[in-house]
């Protein structure tokens, strides 16, 4: 196991929060804040707050990403969003398969699959989610259903494009509910998507793919989370909307 063998990606995922003017007056309070930091700073944020997040965050080190992104190119899919419109609009990741778009949007491992497949293949970095459900840990199905996820998810995805993807565990249990993963149960979650990456790509290029821990990360707890060998960072929900609290987690997966 070797943390340097990859790059730690701190990303806030905003969710359905901020206007674009909201949302650019969040950047502009951040860009001070994380200026110099020694990891990948990330906001993804909802479509309509895009250009202006974009344009806050010229110049600085903050990366803007996308909430989703469509599958197809383009056609008749009313509401959706394709991988070039996101490019065109300065866009570099894009998160796929959160556990909220799983579980109120019919989001499943083959559409998860497909999106990630999408923004690899309009030049964006997917950051793909996996986690299991409180009743899938209590089972005993943690590995088994990380593991499949994480494969599912990468299916017909090449070594090559595997160096532009971002896994995030996130145990559903853990969003938004202030029970943060213990740092051991984070590592022992990121591990087993490791282990799945490893069985397919082989250890190697297991070792080079950052997998980040979400779920009630906070200012507080993320020192002791990123410390783990597994840890690359965080999907930060509801400490990413606040600029103090969204640095400071910034500065811990920077040491
Ligand atoms: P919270 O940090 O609000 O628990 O959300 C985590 C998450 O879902 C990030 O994608």
């Amino acid at each position: 196991m070797n943390k340097a063998t990859r790059k730690a990606v701190i990303a806030g995922n905003w969710k359905m929060n901020k206007t674009p003017a909201e949302a650019k007056a969040l950047i502009e309070e951040m860009k001070p804040l994380v200026a110099g930091a020694d990891c990948e700073v990330v906001l993804c944020v909802p479509f309509v707050d895009i250009p202006a997040a974009v344009e806050a965050a010229k110049g600085s080190n903050i990366k803007i990403g996308a909430e989703n992104i469509h599958f197809k190119a383009s056609g008749a899919y009313t509401g959706e969003i394709a991988g070039n419109m996101l490019k065109e609009l300065g866009v570099e990741y894009v998160v796929v398969g959160h556990s909220e778009r799983r579980q109120y949007f019919g989001e499943t491992d083959q559409t998860v699959n497909l999106r990630s497949l999408a923004a690899l293949e309009n030049g964006l970095k997917p950051i793909i989610c996996v986690g299991e459900t409180l009743e899938q840990r209590e089972l005993g199905y943690t590995e088994t259903l990380l593991k499949f996820q994480t494969k599912m998810a990468l299916t017909n995805v090449s070594a090559e494009q595997l160096k532009d993807v971002v896994i995030a565990y996130e145990p559903v249990w853990a969003i938004g509910t202030g029970v943060t993963a213990t740092a051991d149960q984070a590592d022992e979650g990121n591990g087993f998507s490791r282990e799945a990456i490893a069985e397919v790509y082989g250890k190697d290029v297991a070792e080079t793919v950052t997998i980040q821990y979400g779920g009630s990360m906070n200012a507080k707890n993320a020192d002791e989370l990123v410390a783990k060998v597994n840890v690359d960072g965080g999907l930060i929900g509801g400490a990413s909307l606040k600029a103090e609290d969204f640095s400071i987690i910034v500065k811990a997966a920077s040491k």
